[in-house]
């Protein structure tokens, strides 16, 4: 006899159908009761020629009742038991503690003939609306189970029709497509052993046309550092789900009897309001449950010094560097790589994890020293998991690397992956980490990981599971020793961005791209999921180092203040004109911080097409950013109509931020740019904010303050 079990949260309804399996049978909109009669009502034809019975689509599909799509399970007993189908044996659910401030639910389900078990835990969040989702099978057999997959499903209503899926590479990471999703589907599968720039683990579904303001949308995030499968199918009955997991290589997850396998938790998030109403959720969920700042003082505005000097390091200079990086507000200084025994280039050194004595004759402590004396605090760039060939490392222990014995691996930058689940490695790397850490006075560590894992074998056996579990293991042994150090996830830029490895450090490296055009659409689309504090963006120099791409201090300055600020330059070098501007917006960034930091990020859905219009508010203040992209699409700009105002309040509306060379498309500009005007919500939402006439890659910020 099914049953319904209901979680509900702040906004949103979840209602599970529990019968022989659990089915969704509505995600989405608050539903105030079940009616009696939803049984019936919702009870589904059968269709000729096909199966004579209903085939529901549960939150683990089994092909062996007939759900012809990819199923939840995939596996075998030495080529038995590999079609199982399963019945509920016990449900467990929470659906009246909103104190507890999530409502869950636990199924277990058997199949007794292939003696599997398996148990599927959902979850509500009552403040953010975000759903949980994982899945543990086990072995109740006494042979082994060979788990070729296991996955997590969640049904789409047949109005979900449209795609946005990512796509991306190094320096272009978050590159969004769309597409019509009416029969077959969408696939994307990563084996590169990190997240990877390529195959971000993220997508939404929505109604047709769904923009940053409009329509219905469901979002979904794999919180997983490895390989993955991820995928949106149309059944030909016209249902749809989306299904997450871990992408298991051969013989991967071999499973003795009574042993268990976990899939990694799916994230999902719906709204009525488009791409806003999922960020706002996603970001906020990001906030309460995953973010673990050590301490709630700002977020320090960085200096990095990888594009400033790369390997060539003389502690004089980057004395001379934080002198003028204090000046200009910076608050903490990162040392990026070249700093260990002989690493002069990309060729050499990685795994020996000592300071260079050549380069630094008197240590590090005297510059760490003077860093502090700005002000200032230090950071360190490391690359834990790699190891060069031409390393000390490498030629005591040739063996550590991550491998398969017999064929020739490509190297990668040169590079190489250290085999984590060897524990004479791991130990080796977490005593130099803590050596590091306890010797210097260092808060913060880059962990960088710029290669992909080719053959990646442990015993000869594959790996990447055990692998990411080992970097997760060495990354948590580190924070529990030095609980105050925080950690950036960098991995040739966006390479590591997922929400498991946020769980324990505190900072993306979004992109190796600092051309502020390119990180326009590169934060639009890492913004969807995390919140600007946690989006590690940087003033680059006048002609980017990646694209040889030019421009002006107002473009780069407005596109990194929006995010967790730096600057990657040689401050020294610099002109003391630019100087004098990165005080300025690092200044503007301080003075905003407490709103972009903890406030609601919005987008608007442009007039212009060329534009990028974004912003952040809280309950009193809003600041909005209009960026133009490329030549304005007519010669006069549309207003900006502000939707998320109150109607009936007044606004205080000041100009905060614009180009400051001379505009080339303009004559005259509206008085408005230089006065502070009171403007009514609702004439805002509707009448609007008439702009200046944005010449291509310039940006303004506009500040509402509520009076
Ligand atoms: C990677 C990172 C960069 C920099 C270099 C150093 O490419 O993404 O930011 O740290 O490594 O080698």
């Amino acid at each position: 006899m099914s049953e319904f079990i209901h979680l509900t949260s702040k906004n949103h309804s979840l209602i599970i159908k529990s019968g022989r399996v659990p089915e969704i049978l509505h995600w989405g909109a608050k539903i105030a009761s079940i009616d009696e009669d939803l049984l019936l009502s919702t009870e589904r034809p059968i269709s000729q020629a096909r199966l004579d019975v209903d085939v529901p689509l549960s939150l683990c599909p089994e092909l062996g009742s007939g759900h012809f799509n990819a199923p939840g399970v995939e596996g075998h007993r030495d080529g038995l038991d590999w079609a199982p189908v399963f019945n509920t044996t016990r449900v467990e659910a929470n659906t009246t503690d909103v104190e507890a401030n999530v409502q869950q639910a636990t199924f277990v389900l058997e199949d007794t003939v292939a003696k599997l078990e398996l148990t599927v835990e959902i979850k509500l969040d009552y403040q953010s609306d975000v759903v949980q989702k994982r899945v543990t099978i086990t072995n109740k057999g006494d042979s082994k189970y060979y788990l070729n997959k296991l996955s997590s499903t969640l049904p789409l209503p047949n109005h979900a029709n449209e795609l946005m899926t990512f796509h991306g590479r190094w320096c272009h990471e978050f590159q969004t497509q769309r597409q019509r999703f009416e029969h077959g589907g969408f696939m994307q599968e990563n084996r590169r052993g990190r997240t990877s720039h390529e195959n971000f683990p993220e997508m939404f579904a929505g109604t047709q046309g769904f923009s940053e303001q409009q329509g219905l949308v469901w979002g979904f995030h794999l919180g997983w550092s490895g390989n993955h499968q991820m995928r949106a199918d149309v059944r030909s009955d016209g249902r749809r789900f989306v299904q997450a997991g871990e992408l298991l290589l051969a013989g991967e997850s071999i499973l003795e009897p009574q042993a268990s396998y976990q899939t990694p938790w799916l994230f999902g998030c719906y709204s009525n309001s488009g791409l806003n109403g999922i960020a706002q959720r996603f970001q906020q969920f990001v906030r309460d449950n995953i973010i673990d700042f050590p301490t709630d003082k700002p977020r320090p505005v960085h200096l990095n010094t990888w594009e400033g000097i790369y390997f060539d390091h003389k502690p004089e200079y980057i004395m001379q560097m934080a002198t003028e990086a204090g000046v200009m507000g910076v608050e903490r200084f990162i040392i990026d790589d070249g700093w260990f025994i002989g690493r002069d280039g990309e060729r050499a050194a990685l795994g020996d994890w000592y300071l260079d004595e050549a380069k630094y004759p008197n240590g590090l402590e005297p510059v760490i020293d003077h860093v502090n004396q700005q002000g200032m605090e230090f950071g360190l760039w490391v690359e834990p998991e790699m190891v060069s060939q031409d390393s000390n490392l490498y030629r005591n222990h040739p063996d550590w690397v991550l491998g398969l014995q017999g064929y020739h691996q490509p190297s990668g930058r040169w590079q190489y992956v250290l085999d984590l689940q060897n524990s004479e490695c791991f130990d080796y790397l977490f005593s130099r980490l803590d050596d590091l850490l306890t010797r210097y006075n260092i808060t913060y560590l880059k962990w960088d990981m710029n290669r992909e894992l080719v053959q990646p074998g442990h015993n000869g056996k594959a790996a990447v599971h055990g692998q990411t579990q080992a970097l997760y293991r060495l990354v948590d042994q580190l924070n529990e020793a030095h609980p105050e150090v925080e950690i950036e996830s960098c991995s040739s830029g966006g390479g590591r961005i997922d929400l498991e490895i946020l769980k324990r450090t505190h900072r993306f490296w979004a992109s190796d791209c600092n051309d502020a055009l390119e990180r326009q659409a590169i934060q639009k689309g890492m913004s969807y999921f995390f919140p600007p504090e946690v989006m590690g963006a940087h003033i680059g120099p006048a002609e980017c180092h990646s694209t040889n791409r030019r421009h002006s201090i107002n473009m780069r300055g407005v596109t990194a203040l929006m995010g967790h600020m730096g600057v990657e330059l040689d401050p020294v070098k610099e002109s003391q004109e630019e100087k004098k501007a990165f005080s300025h917006y690092i200044a503007l960034h301080k003075r905003f911080r407490h709103i972009l930091h903890s406030g609601r990020s919005f987008r608007m859905d442009p007039a212009d097409k060329n534009q990028n219009i974004y912003g952040v508010q809280n309950d009193d203040e809003m600041l909005i950013t209009v960026c133009q992209l490329a030549m304005p699409d007519h010669a006069l700009p549309s207003p900006l109509r502000i939707s998320c105002v109150e109607d009936n309040a007044q606004y205080k509306v000041k100009l905060v931020e614009m180009p400051q060379t001379s505009f080339q498309l303009m004559k005259q500009r509206p008085q408005w740019l230089d006065k502070t005007l009171t403007l009514s919500g609702d004439n805002l939402k509707e009448i609007g904010l008439t702009l200046p006439i944005l010449d291509p890659e310039s940006a303004l910020i506009v500040h509402l303050e509520k009076m």
